[in-house]
C-alpha cells in the first residue's frame, strides 16, 4: 500500500484521487477490503438521538462528491460517513488545475467549486447503498443561485435528501462558491434557518442537522451564528471547512494561489474555533474536523469539545491505514 500511495503521488491530484478511490472500490467488490484493511478494534462508540455511531471517526464531505464510494469507504472501519456538497443542479466546478498538494507541509489547497454530479444522481446512490453506518448528506447551493434561489437550492437539497440521510450538514463556509461565507453573517443566514426550519418540520426529519463553519470569521460572528443554531433548534457545528490564510505555506510561489486550505497548518486555527464553540455552549454537538493526522491530533480534538471527529487531508496522504491509526 505504502508503494502504491508513493507513486500515485506523481500523478496529478485529481487523477491520483479518482484512481485511488475506484481501486477501493474494486478491491470492495472482489471482497479483498477486509484482508488490505483490518476493521479497526478498541473503538469508542458515541450515541446521539437515536444513532449509534460505531466510533468516533469520520470521513469529511468532499471526498465522496456524489456518493460513489459509499460501501467501499464504510468497510474500511470509519464510525460515519458524510457524502456531499452537493447541488440541485450538476455543475463541473472552477477550471483545472484547481488541487494543489504540499507534501512538505501535509496540506492541500483546493479550489474545486462544487463539482458534482447532481441532487438526483447521489438520491440513487444513497437508495442503493449497502453500508448500514452512519452516513451524513453535505447540501449547498449552485455557483449561479443567488438571493431567493440559493435559499431554494439548499431545501430542494434538504427534501430530496432527508428519507435516507442519517444526518444533513448545511455548508455555508466553502471559501470556493462566490458570496458562499456571507450566509454566516445574520442579514443572510436567518432567512435560511428559518426556510429550513419549516422544511425539516414539514418532512418530519428528526435525525441531526449540523452547520459546517469556516475558520475564517470574528468571534462575534461565531458566536452570532451559535445562539441562531440554537434559536433554529438545529444540532450543532461542523468546524471547519478550509482556511483562506495560506500564511502557513509563506515563501511557497504555489501558496498565492487562491482556495481553501486545509491539511496540517488548519490545525490549530480549527482547533481554537472548535475550543472557542465549545466555552460558548458546551451542550452543541460538535464535529472537528481540521489537519488530524495522529492519534495525539484525534485525541486533542476530542478534549476540544468535538463528540466526532473528521478527516480529509490526511486520507488522501496516508491511505487507508489512518483509519487503525487513528481509532487503535
Ligand atoms: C479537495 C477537497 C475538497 C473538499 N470539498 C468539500 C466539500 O465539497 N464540502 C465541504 O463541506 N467540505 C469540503 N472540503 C473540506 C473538508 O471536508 C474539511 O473540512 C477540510 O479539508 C479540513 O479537514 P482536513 O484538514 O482533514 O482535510 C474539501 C476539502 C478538500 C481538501
Amino acid at each position: 500500500m505504502p508503494l502504491l500511495i508513493s507513486l500515485l503521488r506523481l500523478l496529478p491530484p485529481e487523477l491520483a484521487h479518482s484512481i485511488a478511490l475506484n481501486s477501493l472500490n474494486l478491491f470492495y467488490a472482489l471482497g479483498l477490503s477486509k484482508f488490505l484493511f483490518p476493521m479497526p478494534v478498541n473503538a469508542d462508540s458515541f450515541i446521539y438521538k437515536n444513532l449509534t455511531f460505531n466510533n468516533r471517526l469520520g470521513i469529511a464531505a468532499g471526498l465522496d462528491k456524489n456518493g460513489d464510494y459509499i460501501d467501499s469507504l464504510g468497510s474500511l472501519g470509519f464510525g460515519f460517513i458524510e457524502v456531499g456538497t452537493i447541488t440541485p443542479l450538476a455543475q463541473p466546478g472552477n477550471p483545472k488545475p484547481r488541487i494543489f498538494r504540499f507534501f512538505k507541509q501535509k496540506a492541500i489547497i483546493n479550489k474545486l467549486g462544487f463539482n458534482n454530479k447532481g441532487l438526483d444522481y447521489l438520491v440513487q446512490k444513497l437508495k442503493s447503498r449497502k453500508f448500514s453506518g452512519i452516513l451524513g448528506v453535505n447540501i449547498g447551493a449552485n455557483k449561479d443561485s443567488e438571493g431567493q434561489k440559493r435559499i431554494d437550492d439548499y431545501v430542494e437539497c434538504f427534501n430530496k435528501v432527508s428519507p435516507y440521510a442519517d444526518y444533513i450538514t448545511v455548508n455555508i463556509s466553502s471559501p470556493n462558491t462566490p458570496n458562499l461565507r456571507a450566509l454566516h453573517s445574520r442579514e443572510n443566514f436567518e432567512p435560511l434557518f428559518a426556510a429550513l426550519k419549516v422544511t425539516r418540520a414539514t418532512s418530519h426529519f428528526m435525525n441531526p442537522v449540523f452547520i459546517k463553519l469556516s475558520p475564517d470569521e470574528s468571534q462575534e460572528t461565531i458566536i452570532d451564528i451559535i445562539n441562531a443554531i440554537k434559536e433554529y433548534e438545529f444540532d450543532g457545528i461542523i468546524a471547519s471547512n478550509t482556511t483562506t490564510d495560506h500564511t502557513a505555506l509563506a515563501g511557497r510561489q504555489d501558496s498565492k494561489v487562491a482556495g481553501g486550505l486545509s491539511g496540517r497548518p488548519l490545525f490549530s486555527k480549527s482547533n481554537e474555533l472548535l475550543q472557542s464553540i465549545h466555552q460558548h455552549d458546551p451542550n452543541l454537538i460538535k464535529i472537528g474536523v481540521g489537519g488530524v493526522f495522529t492519534f495525539r491530533d484525534f485525541n486533542q480534538k476530542l478534549e476540544s469539545g468535538a463528540s466526532l471527529v473528521q478527516i480529509y487531508t490526511s486520507f488522501i496522504y496516508e491511505g487507508p491505514g489512518i483509519v487503525s491509526k487513528l481509532l487503535n
